[in-house]
Protein backbone atom coordinates (compact mmCIF):
# COMPACT_ATOMS: atom_id res chain seq x y z
CA UNK A 1 0.00 0.00 0.00
CA UNK A 2 1.60 3.34 -1.13
CA UNK A 3 1.86 5.97 1.88
CA UNK A 4 -0.45 9.30 0.84
CA UNK A 5 0.89 12.19 0.42
CA UNK A 6 -0.57 15.84 0.51
CA UNK A 7 0.91 19.09 -0.71
CA UNK A 8 0.23 22.42 -0.02
CA UNK A 9 1.29 24.91 -3.19
CA UNK A 10 0.75 28.21 -1.31
CA UNK A 11 1.73 30.19 -4.65
CA UNK A 12 2.60 33.78 -4.69
CA UNK A 13 0.75 34.04 -0.99
CA UNK A 14 1.43 34.82 2.54
CA UNK A 15 3.69 37.71 4.38
CA UNK A 16 5.94 36.45 8.09
CA UNK A 17 3.00 37.38 10.13
CA UNK A 18 0.77 35.17 8.27
CA UNK A 19 2.80 32.42 7.59
CA UNK A 20 3.89 32.48 11.23
CA UNK A 21 0.38 31.78 12.54
CA UNK A 22 0.01 29.01 9.81
CA UNK A 23 2.99 27.49 10.15
CA UNK A 24 2.52 27.32 14.10
CA UNK A 25 -1.18 26.17 13.62
CA UNK A 26 0.04 23.14 11.36
CA UNK A 27 3.07 22.23 14.01
CA UNK A 28 0.19 22.00 16.43
CA UNK A 29 -2.61 20.17 14.79
CA UNK A 30 -0.45 17.59 12.99
CA UNK A 31 0.96 14.91 14.94
CA UNK A 32 4.24 13.43 14.91
CA UNK A 33 2.74 10.12 14.32
CA UNK A 34 0.48 11.35 11.01
CA UNK A 35 0.43 8.24 8.30
CA UNK A 36 0.14 11.11 5.66
CA UNK A 37 4.00 12.34 4.03
CA UNK A 38 3.15 16.50 4.54
CA UNK A 39 4.11 18.91 2.52
CA UNK A 40 4.13 22.47 2.55
CA UNK A 41 5.46 24.20 -0.49
CA UNK A 42 6.10 28.47 0.39
CA UNK A 43 7.56 30.93 -1.72
CA UNK A 44 11.12 31.24 -1.92
CA UNK A 45 11.97 33.96 1.02
CA UNK A 46 9.83 32.18 3.22
CA UNK A 47 11.73 28.74 3.44
CA UNK A 48 14.02 29.66 6.43
CA UNK A 49 10.91 30.56 8.32
CA UNK A 50 9.51 27.41 7.58
CA UNK A 51 11.98 25.27 8.50
CA UNK A 52 12.35 26.76 11.22
CA UNK A 53 9.07 26.63 12.55
CA UNK A 54 9.10 23.23 11.13
CA UNK A 55 12.40 21.40 12.33
CA UNK A 56 10.48 19.40 15.05
CA UNK A 57 6.97 18.65 13.00
CA UNK A 58 7.00 15.68 10.79
CA UNK A 59 5.79 18.28 7.82
CA UNK A 60 8.48 18.99 5.02
CA UNK A 61 8.79 21.56 3.33
CA UNK A 62 9.30 22.22 -0.67
CA UNK A 63 9.78 24.94 -3.45
CA UNK A 64 7.42 25.62 -6.12
CA UNK A 65 10.09 25.82 -8.98
CA UNK A 66 13.79 25.76 -9.48
CA UNK A 67 16.57 26.69 -12.05
CA UNK A 68 17.76 24.03 -14.83
CA UNK A 69 21.44 25.08 -13.90
CA UNK A 70 23.55 24.43 -11.06
CA UNK A 71 24.76 27.91 -10.71
CA UNK A 72 26.00 30.62 -12.18
CA UNK A 73 24.99 33.57 -14.33
CA UNK A 74 21.26 33.70 -14.37
CA UNK A 75 19.23 36.32 -12.91
CA UNK A 76 16.16 35.87 -10.77
CA UNK A 77 17.11 32.11 -10.87
CA UNK A 78 17.20 29.55 -7.46
CA UNK A 79 19.49 26.35 -7.77
CA UNK A 80 18.70 23.01 -6.95
CA UNK A 81 21.66 23.21 -4.05
CA UNK A 82 19.93 26.36 -2.67
CA UNK A 83 17.22 24.68 -1.51
CA UNK A 84 19.18 21.95 0.19
CA UNK A 85 20.59 24.12 2.30
CA UNK A 86 17.23 25.22 3.29
CA UNK A 87 16.10 21.94 3.66
CA UNK A 88 13.98 21.50 1.07
CA UNK A 89 12.55 18.25 0.34
CA UNK A 90 10.27 18.70 -2.63
CA UNK A 91 10.15 20.71 -5.42
CA UNK A 92 6.97 21.25 -7.67
CA UNK A 93 8.01 21.36 -11.68
CA UNK A 94 5.96 22.32 -14.54
CA UNK A 95 2.65 23.78 -12.55
CA UNK A 96 0.65 25.14 -15.47
CA UNK A 97 0.57 28.70 -13.84
CA UNK A 98 4.27 28.47 -14.48
CA UNK A 99 4.42 26.71 -18.20
CA UNK A 100 1.76 29.30 -19.11
CA UNK A 101 2.74 32.30 -17.89
CA UNK A 102 6.56 31.53 -18.85
CA UNK A 103 6.52 29.45 -21.33
CA UNK A 104 8.40 26.55 -20.02
CA UNK A 105 8.54 23.85 -22.71
CA UNK A 106 8.61 20.09 -21.63
CA UNK A 107 12.30 19.95 -22.26
CA UNK A 108 13.09 22.43 -19.57
CA UNK A 109 10.60 20.68 -17.32
CA UNK A 110 12.32 17.28 -18.16
CA UNK A 111 15.94 18.98 -16.87
CA UNK A 112 14.32 20.77 -14.05
CA UNK A 113 13.10 17.38 -13.07
CA UNK A 114 16.58 15.40 -14.03
CA UNK A 115 18.51 18.32 -11.27
CA UNK A 116 16.07 17.40 -8.56
CA UNK A 117 16.46 13.97 -8.76
CA UNK A 118 20.11 14.64 -8.93
CA UNK A 119 20.25 16.34 -5.96
CA UNK A 120 18.50 14.09 -4.18
CA UNK A 121 15.06 15.82 -3.33
CA UNK A 122 11.74 14.63 -4.93
CA UNK A 123 9.95 16.19 -7.90
CA UNK A 124 6.26 17.28 -7.78
CA UNK A 125 5.55 16.99 -11.62
CA UNK A 126 2.21 18.40 -12.49
CA UNK A 127 0.63 17.43 -16.07
CA UNK A 128 -2.44 17.65 -17.19
CA UNK A 129 -4.62 19.11 -19.86
CA UNK A 130 -7.04 22.57 -21.15
CA UNK A 131 -10.78 22.44 -21.15
CA UNK A 132 -10.50 22.40 -24.75
CA UNK A 133 -8.32 19.50 -24.88
CA UNK A 134 -10.77 17.61 -22.34
CA UNK A 135 -13.88 18.43 -24.81
CA UNK A 136 -11.56 17.24 -27.45
CA UNK A 137 -11.34 13.93 -26.04
CA UNK A 138 -7.81 14.49 -25.98
CA UNK A 139 -6.71 14.51 -22.51
CA UNK A 140 -4.47 11.13 -22.51
CA UNK A 141 -2.99 11.64 -25.46
CA UNK A 142 -1.81 15.66 -24.06
CA UNK A 143 -0.38 13.71 -20.39
CA UNK A 144 1.24 11.29 -22.50
CA UNK A 145 3.10 13.99 -24.50
CA UNK A 146 3.99 15.82 -21.43
CA UNK A 147 5.55 12.42 -19.40
CA UNK A 148 7.23 11.14 -23.12
CA UNK A 149 9.52 14.01 -23.24
CA UNK A 150 10.85 12.78 -19.34
CA UNK A 151 11.11 9.14 -20.73
CA UNK A 152 12.52 9.87 -23.85
CA UNK A 153 15.55 12.24 -22.48
CA UNK A 154 16.19 9.89 -19.45
CA UNK A 155 14.12 6.76 -19.12
CA UNK A 156 11.10 5.69 -17.41
CA UNK A 157 13.21 4.66 -14.59
CA UNK A 158 14.05 8.39 -13.53
CA UNK A 159 10.38 8.04 -12.22
CA UNK A 160 11.21 6.27 -9.11
CA UNK A 161 10.81 7.47 -5.99
CA UNK A 162 8.94 10.66 -7.41
CA UNK A 163 5.48 12.56 -7.52
CA UNK A 164 3.24 13.08 -10.15
CA UNK A 165 0.59 15.46 -9.73
CA UNK A 166 -2.38 15.21 -12.36
CA UNK A 167 -3.53 18.99 -12.28
CA UNK A 168 -6.24 19.37 -14.93
CA UNK A 169 -6.00 23.46 -15.98
CA UNK A 170 -9.92 23.84 -15.38
CA UNK A 171 -10.07 22.45 -12.37
CA UNK A 172 -7.14 24.69 -11.08
CA UNK A 173 -8.50 27.76 -8.72
CA UNK A 174 -12.22 26.97 -10.35
CA UNK A 175 -13.88 25.17 -7.37
CA UNK A 176 -14.96 22.95 -10.52
CA UNK A 177 -12.46 19.30 -9.43
CA UNK A 178 -12.57 17.03 -11.63
CA UNK A 179 -14.64 13.97 -10.66
CA UNK A 180 -13.55 10.78 -8.34
CA UNK A 181 -13.83 8.77 -11.79
CA UNK A 182 -12.34 11.62 -14.25
CA UNK A 183 -8.86 11.50 -11.76
CA UNK A 184 -9.38 7.82 -11.23
CA UNK A 185 -9.28 7.35 -14.83
CA UNK A 186 -6.56 9.31 -15.75
CA UNK A 187 -4.49 8.42 -12.39
CA UNK A 188 -5.04 4.39 -13.99
CA UNK A 189 -3.71 5.80 -17.18
CA UNK A 190 -0.70 6.94 -15.84
CA UNK A 191 0.60 4.57 -14.05
CA UNK A 192 -0.63 2.11 -16.13
CA UNK A 193 1.94 3.95 -18.64
CA UNK A 194 4.99 4.10 -16.38
CA UNK A 195 4.37 0.18 -14.88
CA UNK A 196 6.96 -1.39 -17.09
CA UNK A 197 9.62 -0.67 -14.81
CA UNK A 198 8.83 -2.86 -11.49
CA UNK A 199 10.84 0.21 -9.46
CA UNK A 200 9.08 2.90 -10.50
CA UNK A 201 5.01 1.05 -10.60
CA UNK A 202 6.44 0.56 -6.75
CA UNK A 203 7.05 3.55 -5.82
CA UNK A 204 5.73 5.94 -8.05
CA UNK A 205 2.84 8.36 -5.88
CA UNK A 206 0.04 10.16 -8.37
CA UNK A 207 -1.45 12.72 -6.75
CA UNK A 208 -4.72 15.19 -7.87
CA UNK A 209 -5.05 18.86 -7.77
CA UNK A 210 -7.62 21.40 -8.99
CA UNK A 211 -10.20 22.50 -6.57
CA UNK A 212 -9.34 20.05 -4.08
CA UNK A 213 -11.12 21.13 -0.48
CA UNK A 214 -12.47 19.44 3.03
CA UNK A 215 -15.97 18.44 1.16
CA UNK A 216 -14.52 16.54 -1.91
CA UNK A 217 -10.82 15.30 -0.40
CA UNK A 218 -12.55 12.21 1.00
CA UNK A 219 -14.00 10.89 -2.10
CA UNK A 220 -11.16 11.84 -4.45
CA UNK A 221 -8.54 10.19 -2.01
CA UNK A 222 -10.35 7.21 -1.91
CA UNK A 223 -9.99 6.16 -5.50
CA UNK A 224 -7.91 3.20 -5.56
CA UNK A 225 -4.89 4.97 -7.79
CA UNK A 226 -5.25 8.43 -6.30
CA UNK A 227 -2.07 8.96 -3.45
CA UNK A 228 -3.16 12.06 -2.63
CA UNK A 229 -3.73 16.24 -3.59
CA UNK A 230 -2.00 18.86 -4.52
CA UNK A 231 -3.80 21.97 -2.83
CA UNK A 232 -3.28 25.21 -3.36
CA UNK A 233 -6.31 27.65 -1.61
CA UNK A 234 -7.23 25.38 1.06
CA UNK A 235 -4.02 24.81 1.78
CA UNK A 236 -3.96 28.88 3.30
CA UNK A 237 -6.13 27.79 5.92
CA UNK A 238 -4.80 25.92 8.68
CA UNK A 239 -7.97 23.36 9.75
CA UNK A 240 -8.25 22.97 6.19
CA UNK A 241 -5.63 21.32 4.94
CA UNK A 242 -5.17 19.75 8.24
CA UNK A 243 -8.86 18.57 7.36
CA UNK A 244 -8.18 17.29 3.87
CA UNK A 245 -4.93 15.88 5.68
CA UNK A 246 -6.81 13.55 7.70
CA UNK A 247 -9.01 13.07 4.85
CA UNK A 248 -5.29 10.88 3.32
CA UNK A 249 -5.82 8.68 6.21
CA UNK A 250 -7.56 5.91 4.65
P1 LIG B 1 -6.28 25.13 -6.17
O1 LIG B 1 -4.79 25.07 -6.78
O2 LIG B 1 -6.34 24.06 -5.11
O3 LIG B 1 -6.40 26.51 -5.60
O4 LIG B 1 -7.23 24.87 -7.29
C1 LIG B 1 -4.17 23.82 -7.00
C2 LIG B 1 -2.84 24.02 -7.67
O5 LIG B 1 -2.72 24.85 -8.58
O6 LIG B 1 -1.84 23.36 -7.31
Amino acid sequence: MRRKIVVGNWKMNGSLASNEALLKALAEKIPQTTPVDIVVCPPYPFLFQTQSYLKNSPIRWGAQNVAKFESGAFTGEVSVSMLNEFGASYVIIGHSERSTAYCESDENIATKFMMVKKAGMTPILCVGETLIEREAGIMEKVVSKQLDTIIKMYGEEIFDESVIAYEPVWAIGTDLAASPEQAQAMHQFIREKLSSNNKVAKSLKIIYGGSVNPQNALQLFSMPDVDGGLVGRASLNASDFESICHSAEI
